[in-house]
């Protein structure tokens, strides 16, 4: 996949907007970042309300270098640095005990600040270039689908981001893997391309999900990264039923699939994402896209398979279905149904 190359003076002009307190959406590894100089609190305040996201929802620190943590954080305990030793520069966010110095609106307000270091040429050239840390969310609008190229961030925000950097599409597609390191053991937050088999074969006592007793996450709220069309989630042996049972209303469905069509029908479009997780998360956001342009009343996504290579496309998509449950066809069609009609009228 083709790089697209900045040229010096993009980045120039990139590190004198963060500088002057402007925003810079930048390429990662994982997805598209909506930056600010993470120092100053009125240029980190911009994004959320850009984004329309609440203030209580902290963003990521990103660096360059190790050096700059002692900023950020107060310390880094062994499995962070254990971890990071591991996985840095790359898709992993660690979720640590915030340095004295830093500002509210990063944190949530709370006791901790979640940092990265990217593993992307034009984000390291960029944090490198600027020499400091930058506060970035995905650069998508509060609830949306991330962004994994640029036309997805004018999208979201036409011409209201000062810079956008160009880095092609994201290798990875999907939102980096958090780890907290501030309690007792590590625990993993939010799943991404680094699995928690990998996590624990360099930190064993690794636990998974959200702490009960813990601060909320508040990345972890039920609907996010959704597309503007309903999306349901329908097991591969009942799909072609729920497509005829569409097709039959002349209503136009939108289908994920993880194979060919099985059926044709004018009312349909069809994207067959492929059985390779890497490869399905890599386009995942794009498909989602494309299927939501497509005129479509439903999204329809063939449920994955079952495993943890599949465990952060299998947690995206569900926080992108509109129904908590996935559709079963003996009797959530007929709700479905019962729902279009009620559009119709
Ligand atoms: O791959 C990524 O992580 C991308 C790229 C741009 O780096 N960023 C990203 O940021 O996905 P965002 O803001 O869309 O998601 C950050 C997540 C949110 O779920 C937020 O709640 C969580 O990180 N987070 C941030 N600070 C936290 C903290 N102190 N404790 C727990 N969760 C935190
Ligand atoms: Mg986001």
């Amino acid at each position: 996949m083709a790089i697209a190359r900045v040229t010096q003076k993009e980045i120039e002009a990139a590190v004198e907007a963060l500088r002057a307190g402007d925003l810079v959406a930048f390429p990662t590894e994982t997805v598209y970042g909506l930056g600010a100089n993470a120092n100053n609190p009125e240029a980190v305040r911009k994004i959320f309300a850009l984004k329309g996201r609440p203030s209580s929802h902290p963003v990521i620190v990103h660096i360059d270098d190790p050096k700059y943590l002692q900023r950020w954080v107060q310390e880094m305990p062994p499995a962070a640095q254990k971890l990071a030793d591991a996985f840095w520069p790359g898709p992993l966010t660690l979720v640590l005990k915030r340095g004295p110095a830093v500002h509210d609106v990063i944190t949530g307000g709370q006791d901790t600040i979640a940092v990265r270091i990217p593993n992307h040429p034009i984000a390291r050239q960029l944090l490198n270039a600027f020499g400091g840390g930058i506060a970035a969310p995905s650069a998508n609008r509060y609830g949306h689908v991330s962004p994994t190229r640029t036309e997805h961030v004018r999208e979201e925000f036409g011409d209201d981001v000062p810079v956008v950097l160009d880095g092609g599409d994201s290798k990875i597609g999907l939102e980096s893997t958090i780890v907290s390191c501030v309690g007792p053991e590590p625990r993993l937050l939010r799943p991404g391309s680094i699995t928690a088999t990998q996590l624990r074969a360099v930190v064993p006592n690794l636990v998974v999900g959200a702490d009960p007793s813990g601060p909320r996450v508040p990345g972890s709220a039920l609907r996010h990264y959704s597309p503007t069309t309903p999306l349901n989630i329908v097991p591969g042996r009942e799909l072609s039923k729920v497509i005829q049972e569409f097709a039959s209303t002349e209503a136009k469905v939108a289908v994920l699939g993880m194979k060919p069509p099985s059926i044709a029908s004018p009312f349909m479009t069809w994207i067959n994402a492929g059985i390779r997780p890497d490869v399905y998360a890599r386009n995942l956001y794009s498909n989602l896209r494309t299927l939501d342009k497509s005129g479509a009343r439903m999204i329809l996504v063939e449920d994955v398979p079952e495993g943890e290579r599949w465990d952060a496309v299998r947690d995206r998509l569900k926080r992108a279905a509109t129904a908590e449950n996935v559709v079963t066809y003996d009797h959530d069609v007929a709700a479905l149904r019962a729902d279009m009609d009620e559009d119709f009228t």
